[in-house]
């Protein structure tokens, strides 16, 4: 690894660069892009879930005014490789979800586009569809691998004995239903083909990575295919990998003979094709000796995947490390159904995983007798109980104490549904936040020395409304030792050397480390005296102490709710977030991200659910009349702080990710802290009005 950098702009805390950009309305996100005489293009989706096409009548569209074209499977260009089944867009008269892809009107405005969809009529064979997750179903399987690599079950010790023989048990089961990510700029391309090959503007967590997949689902050199993403407008996850629009806009733009062709995605898209967190049902087993040490830890996961492509989300994986127990065992089984392909969402698995352990905590320090807060302190590892590795740094207990001392916390009565204020009742909860440190492979950055004396610093990161672009620029600002405004920072551009997906809160630690390597590899060539026009090209260094140590940012939540008990209405009136996550860079970027993730979580606890009509298979509750999104007014008084922490073995930043820790656990302060206002103990998430009174 290279060496730690001093930080000087590192840790100042800086607006974003692009601020004045972005409320000036001169950022522009994809769609916005200025082209030359655009087309637009507009989906039609299956009114099925699953069957097959046996006719397309387009007539009624192709007569409309203004219409170029109706795609249909049967004269779509040709795509070169289905190795990513969710990409294989119109190439085939199956259909494996409602709301799927399966034609698309080309028109001059996107008006006239919208309504040529309208008239397509799609007659179709229907089959049967299976869209219904059970704990029942005799056909759950376990997955090879779940996402980001995990093993999908794990088994140390002896839990059943354990169990048997413990003093205090607890065996309860939890579920998490359907969530979309919802940014605000939904996901949105413009797509045209020149000599020269593909240029997408695209609304992206990773350009590099759309410009790959790409180049490969049409068949082309990569060198040929650019994606050029500058200002993302949230991504959430579901913008970290591609999805089928990039696709469907590439096509539409092959038949466009050279004009570029625009896509946004309605909001009502946006919960059918773009991703969606799945919903959980986690059984958790306990078991505690009179202390409250844990003997037995059992976490058993029922999720669900795509029959067109698998996502297996890593539910239980929190529950493998964060307290002491000498028996664990995790497992995560599936169903494969007719449903769109679940994806990542902020901290996938970790969230609803450590909502569902988090209460199981809370559930067992009350049968103990014991605190919440002290509970966990009592469970504390020495090291890490999966691979037997000291952490490169674990502040948990700081968090929880500096939380617990802030929030006042001592002397808390845990007797349930007692303390009123005015005609609701009141109660807190806490609950632990961890969410691993990642560090993605296959980032590279440049630097070179411009003729203004400045530093272009390049790579193909994303900035996805997280502050990458000034970030980046005090980790280059330090590691070339010049002050912030001797760096010309590049990003958002896969023509620059490739990023890795801003996802996985591996952003700044990956692209960092890169830029690091960089500015080292240039000093070593050039001395202190380089000409204009000096660059280098590096690619990301390895970092030997990820095989030495565990890694992991970790954190503590404290939450303050009202219930009334006539309607059920639930106020957050305070939460608090106590974080350890190494050096922050940047505490104004860094206190956005973590109560940006605090909200969402609140917003997980209490409102987000996807209703799925099983007898058609799509989501009913597609707009956001219907899915609430919390807003300002159903947030309280919300902060976040952290407490000092030196990690040198983490990256030369000495700075952990940040991007999710913030939802990780959120949802079970909540929920804790209701049933200590409350004395009711819903498992079922978000827990709405109806549940509560
Ligand atoms: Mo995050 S859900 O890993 O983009």
């Amino acid at each position: 690894m290279t060496t730690p950098v001093q930080a000087r702009e590192m840790g100042r805390s800086l607006s974003r660069v692009e601020g004045r950009a972005k409320v000036t309305g001169t950022a522009p996100y994809a769609y916005e892009f200025p082209v030359l005489d655009p087309l637009y293009v507009y989906p039609v989706q299956a009114t099925i879930a699953r069957g097959r096409i046996i006719a397309v009548d387009a007539s009624a569209a192709t007569a409309l005014d203004g219409v170029v074209t109706v795609l249909t499977h049967e004269n779509a260009p040709r795509l070169a490789s289905d190795a990513d089944s969710e990409l294989w867009v119109l190439q085939s008269e199956e259909v494996s979800y409602r709301g799927e892809i399966v034609g698309a009107v080309l028109a001059e405005t996107s008006e006239i586009a919208r309504h040529g969809a309208e008239l397509v009529r799609v007659e179709y064979a229907e089959q049967p569809h299976d869209v219904e997750l059970r704990v029942d179903r005799d056909d759950l399987y376990t997955p090879k691998v779940l996402n980001a690599g995990y093993a999908p079950d794990t088994d140390q010790g002896d839990v059943e004995e354990a169990l048997r023989s413990a003093a205090v048990t607890l065996d309860e089961t939890y579920s998490t239903p359907f969530e979309h990510n919802n940014p605000m700029e939904p996901h949105a391309s413009i797509a045209q083909w020149t000599d020269d090959g593909l240029t997408m503007y695209d609304s992206t967590q990773g350009p590099s990575r759309v410009r790959t997949a790409l180049a490969e689902v049409f068949g082309v050199d990569p060198a040929k295919v650019r994606v050029i993403s500058p200002y993302v407008g949230g991504g959430f996850g579901s913008k970290g990998s591609p999805h089928p629009h990039n696709v469907l806009v590439g096509l539409a733009a092959k038949v466009a003979r050279g004009r570029p062709v625009k896509f946004a995605a309605t909001r009502q898209q946006m919960f059918s094709f773009l991703g969606y967190r799945t919903p959980t049902i986690q059984r958790i087993r306990l078991g505690a000796d009179s202390d409250g040490h844990l003997t037995a830890i059992v976490h058993d996961v029922v999720e669900l995947t795509a029959k067109v492509k698998e996502f297996a989300e890593q539910t239980a994986t929190p529950t493998r490390m964060m307290y002491a127990s000498p028996n664990r065992r995790t497992s995560h089984r599936l169903a494969a159904l007719d449903l769109p392909v679940p994806a990542w969402m902020r901290a996938p698995g970790v969230t609803p995983g450590m909502y569902a352990f988090e209460v199981a905590m809370d559930e067992l320090a009350l049968r103990c007798g014991l605190d919440p807060v002290e509970l966990r302190i009592r469970n504390e590892p020495e090291v890490d109980p999966q691979t037997g590795r000291p952490w490169s740094s674990r502040n948990l207990l700081a968090c929880l104490r500096e939380g617990a001392r802030r929030f006042e916390w001592e002397g808390r009565d845990p007797t349930p549904a007692v303390r009123w204020h005015g005609d609701w009742l009141v109660g807190t909860g806490v609950a632990s936040s961890r969410y691993p440190v990642h560090l993605l492979p296959g980032s590279a950055a440049s630097i070179g020395l411009g003729a203004d004396g400045r530093y272009d610093v390049s790579i193909a990161a994303a900035d996805i409304g997280t502050g990458a672009w000034t970030v980046l620029a005090q980790i280059a600002a330090d590691a070339l030792e010049v002050p912030l405004e001797g760096v010309n920072l590049r990003i958002g551009d896969s023509e620059l050397p490739p990023g890795s997906v801003a996802g996985g809160s591996s952003g700044t630690s990956s692209w960092g480390s890169t830029i690091v390597a960089a500015a080292e590899a240039f000093r070593t060539k050039y001395g202190d005296r380089p000409e204009t026009g000096a660059d280098v090209t590096v690619d990301m260094p390895q970092n030997p102490n990820l095989a030495k140590y565990a890694m992991d940012t970790f954190g503590a939540q404290f939450a303050q709710v009202r219930v009334h008990p006539g309607t059920g209405e639930v106020r957050v009136d305070r939460m608090l977030g106590v974080f350890a996550a190494g050096r922050i860079l940047n505490p104004r970027t860094a206190r956005s991200q973590l109560i940006g993730g605090m909200t969402m979580g609140i917003s997980m606890a209490l409102y987000e659910d996807s209703v799925l009509d099983p007898r058609f298979g799509h989501i009913v509750n597609h707009d956001f009349a219907t899915y609430h999104i919390a807003a300002n007014a159903d947030i309280g008084d919300v902060d976040a702080i952290w407490v000092e922490e030196d990690d040198p073995y983490v990256n030369p930043m000495g700075a952990k990710g940040i991007g999710e820790v913030g939802i990780s656990g959120t949802a079970a302060a909540v929920a804790n802290a209701i049933y200590h206002a409350t004395g009711i103990r819903r498992r079922d998430l978000p827990l709405t009005p109806d549940k509560l009174m």
